[in-house]
């Protein structure tokens, strides 16, 4: 039993068989999906859903690539939407200076006000860091945050401990089971397991043998696999350590 820690199911990708792709997922060893917003309108979304299905969970929040749209009017919305039962974090909310569409002093900002929004709730925050870890880190540690997730961990093992340190989990993903993944096995081969949570990202990402192609939770198990054997652990360990950390970091 498993639980995919970061998923989109608002996503277009799951416009046709959205209902049935989550219907199946308790079945096939799926107990439980946090539904990730990246704008307010997708964070809606994500509370509808989670509404209508009592085994996934939202989290609230304005993804850095739509950063322009956090103003004081919208920071008051989402947090009417993070009083709603079924929201269990403000995420994801963080710093891409991959894509570089949007300035990066105005994803910082978007990023501060949430972090500040968050530990005034006292909820966990989806941290989304692309090449941006020294940032990213600093506004952290300046906004004194202690309980989160850095979620798809792209960064070296020595980075994620000062992540740990924090007192943040590291969340791994169908990137793990990629060929050119060399640093991120090296993170899962060393992250302390009651850190470690995973997720698919989906419809992103997916592992193999499924890569290339819309990802969803039910590819979850791959990249458990891949990880308990980098650990040399078996993956029903692994599924009791990993969902244990999930349910306790967002109180499910
Ligand atoms: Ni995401």
């Amino acid at each position: 039993m498993f639980i995919d820690s970061h998923a989109h199911y608002n996503a277009s990708a799951f416009d046709t068989d959205r209902e049935a792709v989550l219907l199946s997922l308790p079945e096939n060893g799926i107990d439980a999906v946090i539904n990730i917003g990246d704008n307010l309108a997708a964070s809606r979304e994500c509370l509808r859903m989670a509404e209508a299905f009592p085994f996934v969970y939202a989290a609230i929040g304005v993804h850095p690539e739509s950063a322009g749209e956090v103003t004081s009017e919208a920071l008051r919305h989402l947090e009417e939407l993070a009083a709603h039962e079924k929201a269990v974090a403000i995420g994801e909310i963080g710093l891409d200076y991959y894509y570089d569409d949007v300035p990066r002093d105005v994803q910082r900002t978007a990023f501060r006000q949430q972090l500040i929004l968050a530990k005034r709730l006292d909820m966990p925050v989806v941290v989304h860091d692309r090449d941006a870890h020294g940032d990213c880190l600093q506004i952290l540690k300046e906004e004194g945050i202690t309980n989160g997730v850095m979620h798809c961990f792209s960064g070296s093992v020595e980075f994620m401990r000062e992540v740990v340190r924090l007192g943040l989990h590291i969340a791994l993903g169908g990137v793990v089971t990629y060929k050119n993944a060399r640093h991120i096995i090296d993170v899962a081969r060393e992250v302390p397991l009651d850190r470690l949570l995973l997720e698919t990202d989906c419809p992103y990402l997916s592992p193999v043998p499924n890569r290339g192609k819309r990802n969803s939770s039910l590819n979850l198990p791959y990249t458990a696999e891949k990880i308990a054997e980098i650990r040399g652990i078996d993956i029903g360990t692994l599924a009791v350590l990993t969902t244990e950390n999930t349910r306790r970091l967002f109180n499910l």
